[in-house]
């Protein structure tokens, strides 16, 4: 099935400049009519996805919104019940069984996050700082002239040509082909995925049309989005290596085996026992790769190490891993800490983590539970992601060895949830049926 491009918004289908900068925007509509004037302005800076290799477009804006977004706009109550519960519901009303407790609880957020005022998320990314604020401009204009629509947050975000994120790993190497999207994936051993795992109005991996809302035209070539602030405690990870290692190559073998790649992003099971930076900085090899033949067992890279949770690939896992894939568009924010330094500065650095696709509680609530804080999946039930997981200062991260296994101890957090939300991103087309909603 052929995707309508033109009609698809290119925030997650675009390849991305590098480097760029970027800002997230939330907006909180207190008139309808001004919020789909905001739109009717916005509309023209949307990109499409229909010309991914086009180095002109390499700055664009995406919009999507909040269930209470899309009540704040009056969109009919037929519709807003045709949504499915968990965007209905919104990320904070089910955050405790997502790993959302303690210091990451809602409570704790960041305002407005959690709170019913987050009606519209805006993004703006660019090569570069002047062309953030040139692509960001009819945004900033409409919102300075239409009194009834406040910018009630904004953090701006970055990815540093070396892709390193703030706990000094590349990111961003591994996503999934989408069938039809021609964007190339990188894994020439993963076949691409069905549209409509990602897209709505297209067939998906069950060989079905997933459940869109109402009307055709506002849910047609849409997709949700999950997007959460991730605060990464880059101190408290450096001191804990340092604690359980012998020494700096120790320190990095085991934060390789927690991450499961090198901090050049070459992938342990292609360079098992130390970096390999060309590999890292290949794109034709650095993601080219399976598990089951190579590395069954995990001596490479362990079954429980993040990349392995998040995408099992060919390991044999109670489940599906196809039906649980998700497309990642993650952007650090913060500087870094100084390389070396052991203690924590008080800055706020970390991820702004976005997830894209069709189906919120199959692909991210369902890897959040059952991959991220829960390891029945591989036969490690009790051990949860050593990198994100909710640990608490007991958790246990198994790394397989010869002749017997490693088994690292008292895991803290090393990332804590500042804030989340689930948000609808429309076509082009929805957007402009929104725009022109007169009730
Ligand atoms: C601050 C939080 C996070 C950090 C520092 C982080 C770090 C990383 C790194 C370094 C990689 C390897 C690079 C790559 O393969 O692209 C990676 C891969 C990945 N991460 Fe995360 N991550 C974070 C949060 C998350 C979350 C919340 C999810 C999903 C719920 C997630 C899902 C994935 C997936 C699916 C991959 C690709 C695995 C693969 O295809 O092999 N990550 N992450």
């Amino acid at each position: 099935m052929k995707l309508e491009l033109e009609d698809i918004q290119n925030g997650a289908l675009h390849p991305r400049p590098l480097p760029y900068v970027g800002a997230y925007v939330l907006l909180r509509v207190d008139d309808r009519r001004a919020g789909r004037e905001v739109l009717r302005r916005l509309l023209p800076t949307l990109g499409d996805a229909s010309r991914p290799a086009d180095p002109a477009a390499q700055a664009w804006v995406s919009a999507a919104l909040t269930y209470q977004g899309l009540k704040a706009l009056g969109v009919p109550q037929d519709s807003l019940d045709s949504f499915p519960l968990a965007f209905k519901q919104g990320m904070a009303a089910r955050a405790a069984p997502l790993g959302d407790v303690g210091e990451s609880a809602p409570e704790h957020w960041e305002s407005p996050f959690g709170s019913p005022d987050v009606h519209i998320g805006i993004s703006a990314l660019a090569p570069d700082a002047a062309r953030l604020e040139a692509v960001f401009a009819p945004a900033r204009e409409a919102l300075q002239t239409i009194p009834g629509v406040k910018a009630i947050w904004r953090q701006d975000c970055h990815v540093p040509a070396d892709k390193r994120n703030p706990f000094g790993f590349v990111d961003g190497l591994s996503n999934p082909a989408i069938e039809g999207s021609g964007m190339p994936g990188n894994n020439p051993q993963e076949p691409p995925i069905k549209a409509g795992e990602f897209l709505l109005g297209y067939l998906n991996e069950f060989g079905e049309l997933p459940p869109m809302p109402a009307p055709e035209v506002l849910g047609r070539n849409g997709t949700y989005l999950a997007v959460m602030k991730l605060h990464t405690r880059v101190a408290a990870w450096r001191q804990y290596l340092r604690a359980n290692a012998a020494g700096p190559a120790e320190e990095e073998r085991l934060a390789a085996k927690i991450v499961g790649r090198w901090p050049s992003g070459a992938p342990l099971t292609l360079a098992p026992e130390q970096d390999d930076p060309e590999l890292g900085d290949d794109p034709r090899r650095n993601n080219n790769f399976l598990y089951a033949g190579e590395d069954a067992r995990g001596l490479k890279c362990p079954m429980g190490s993040h990349v392995r949770r998040m995408h099992p690939r060919d390991s044999q896992i109670i489940g599906v891993a196809r039906l649980h894939r998700v497309f990642r568009r993650g952007t650090a924010y913060g500087p870094m800490l100084p390389a070396d330094d052991q203690e924590d500065d008080g800055v706020d650095r970390g991820i702004v983590f976005v997830f894209v696709g069709a189906d919120l509680e199959r692909q991210f609530e369902f890897i959040r539970k059952e991959w991220v804080d829960n390891g029945l999946f591989i036969g490690s039930q009790g051990e949860k992601d050593p990198l994100i997981g909710s640990n608490d200062g007991t958790g246990q991260f198994t790394i397989p060895r010869e002749p017997i296994r490693q088994r690292l101890k008292s895991l803290p957090a090393f990332v804590t949830t500042r804030g989340g939300e689930y948000f609808f991103a429309p076509g082009l087309r929805a957007l402009r049926w929104l725009a022109d909603l007169d009730n």
